[in-house]
């Protein structure tokens, strides 16, 4: 669709004017004490999630700019042209349509998504009734695994307790072998999640676990082997009978909410898992429908790229406060890097701005004792997302009362932590604060300057905080849509093509190539650091 593209834009130039006067701007502390509304101004309700930006190194001419820049660049006509079904993954001739998975009665496909999901959850129940069955064992790679993963790991206090789930992605066979040894194979269900079943990773550690499986004495493999895929053909091949499909308008990144979804449904059941859809549809009807200046999503998004492109924030620390969230940060990473991380613009000209931060992360509070250090005093100011859950849902029902009143404690230790942070990285402490710390205090062997030198904090950090009730099913469907829609955000604006991933396969076909060699040792057209290597190796 004809559109400016976003460097071209009036708004964009304005965007440049106040990121030259950024250095002037009073620090976030001082724009808190001028303005006794500010936490009001900038912090927005969604299904599930309120989001504190307030934090952020933006102001009203900031914000209004990056709304103005939303429009100019027609983000609501491209939203609209995505849940309508246009083919707007264009490199790849296809539509867009993970929300469709989540939608209703009026949403594309719905007879068919209604078909598989039916089918898939009487599936799942199936299973979650079958004693015999103890282990559950995931084979797939990226989006086929990151999402199921993280949400399995999320959803654990949901999940059914006589039953153990299991994810193999990668093609090192460390990682199956750590598996397979807690395995019997009369008590075992490999789902093996390919959308394209031609994965080298999986479909290597899906022969494996077939060898495994006969080579133990398991019988009836078509009742422990089963598909998630589009192409059954190639599942037919590998010999499952049981396949469950999906759609080429689902991308891999965004197809936890499709059969991929399985194993969730297994561990949670019918009942939660469509609440978890139900989360995520919420997050659907706020994007589409919430103008602008309150779409949580679509704030999100412009705010990454006012830190990105005109603060030249080039990464992002994603700390959830919730240990059961310690895979959201490696799930993002897919869903940004993998959709936003190009360098042309959909019309295949090179972008003259930047896309994709790096986005990284870990759960808090083991975050702090690691990296954090250098959020708070390291040369690179890296905005951080603190995602946080006021009420705390633990796994192991069945704890003594007394320990669970110990962990309820732990949990608010956890939330004055992650408001600490947040307020630390704000606030900073200045060198006359540090100093009067040591006043009056014997020497360490240093002088009382230079120790205070090494104890100020710059501060004037920025940080976002998503706050949820507590990691529910629902809640967490509406917090990964949020974050689907907070990269369309990015990426519509960046005019990119976010649903195609054309930068893995190169490594892909060089895998291929270089495969073969291991045996023959030939190392003709290759360059001298590589064919070196090789012959250590081979
Ligand atoms: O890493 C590239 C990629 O194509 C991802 O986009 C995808 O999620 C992953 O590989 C796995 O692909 P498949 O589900 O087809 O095995």
């Amino acid at each position: 669709m004809p559109t400016l593209r976003c460097d071209q834009t009036p708004s964009w130039k304005q965007l440049l004017a106040h990121a030259q006067q950024h250095a002037q701007m009073p620090a976030l502390s001082a724009l808190f004490e001028q303005d006794a509304q500010r936490f009001q101004r900038f912090s927005f309700t969604a299904p599930a999630v309120f989001a504190d930006l307030s934090k952020q190194q933006i102001t009203t001419p900031v914000l209004d700019s990056l709304l103005s820049l939303a429009r100019e660049c027609q983000l609501e006509t491209k939203r609209d042209a995505m849940f309508r079904g246009d083919e707007i993954n264009i490199t790849e001739g296809r539509q867009v349509l993970h929300t469709a998975l989540r939608g209703g009665a009026n949403s594309p496909h719905y007879n068919e998504v209604q078909g598989v999901l039916t089918e898939m959850l009487a599936y799942a129940e199936q299973i979650r009734n079958q004693p015999q069955i103890t282990d559950i064992v995931n084979i797939g790679i990226g989006g086929s695994d990151l999402g199921p993963r993280m949400a399995v790991q999320a959803l654990e206090p949901f999940t059914q307790t006589d039953k153990r789930y299991h994810f193999v992605s990668n093609v090192d066979g460390f990682d199956l072998a750590s598996i397979l040894q807690k395995l019997r194979p009369q008590n075992t269900l490999f789902i093996i999640v390919s959308k394209t079943f031609t994965t080298q990773e999986t479909l290597s550690n899906a022969h494996s676990a077939k060898a495994w499986f006969e080579a133990s004495g398991g019988t009836g493999l078509a009742d422990h082997f089963i598909g998630v895929t589009t192409n059954i053909e190639a599942a037919s091949a590998f010999g499952i009978q049981r396949t469950f499909g999906f759609w080429d308008w689902v991308g891999g990144r965004y197809s936890v909410w499709s059969a991929v979804g399985l194993v969730l449904a297994m561990a949670i059941g019918a009942k939660s898992f469509r609440a978890f859809l139900h989360g995520a549809r919420q997050m659907d009807e706020h994007f589409m429908q919430t103008p602008l200046e309150h779409n949580v999503p679509v704030l999100l998004g412009l705010v990454d790229i006012w830190n990105r492109v005109f603060l030249q924030r080039s990464s992002r620390c994603v700390a959830p406060y919730h240990q059961g969230l310690a895979r959201f940060a490696a799930y993002l990473q897919q869903l940004e890097m993998e959709s936003n991380g190009k360098g042309v613009d959909i019309l295949g000209n090179a972008v003259a701005y930047p896309t994709s931060a790096t986005v990284w992360g870990e759960a808090g509070t083991n975050g702090q004792h690691a990296f954090f250090q250098m959020l708070h005093q390291g040369t690179d100011i890296i905005p951080v997302d603190f995602i946080i859950a006021k009420e705390a849902i633990y796994p192991a029902a069945t704890l003594p009362d007394q320990v669970v009143n110990q962990l309820k404690a732990q949990h608010q230790i956890l939330l004055a932590n992650a408001l600490a942070q947040s307020r630390a990285l704000m606030i900073g402490k200045t060198r006359e604060q540090a100093l009067a710390e040591f006043a009056g205090k014997p020497s360490t062997g240093i002088d009382a300057l230079t120790l205070a030198k090494h104890r100020t904090f710059p501060g004037n950090r920025p940080s976002t905080t998503l706050l949820l009730q507590n990691l529910s099913p629902e809640s967490l469907g509406a917090l990964i849509a949020l974050h689907e829609h907070r990269t369309f955000t990015c990426g519509a604006i960046w005019n990119l093509d976010s649903f195609d991933q054309w930068g893995v396969e190169l490594g892909k076909t060089l895998a291929k190539d270089l495969l073969p060699r291991f045996k023959t040792g030939q190392t003709e057209n290759l360059d001298a650091s590589t064919a070196e290597l090789l012959k250590r190796i081979s």
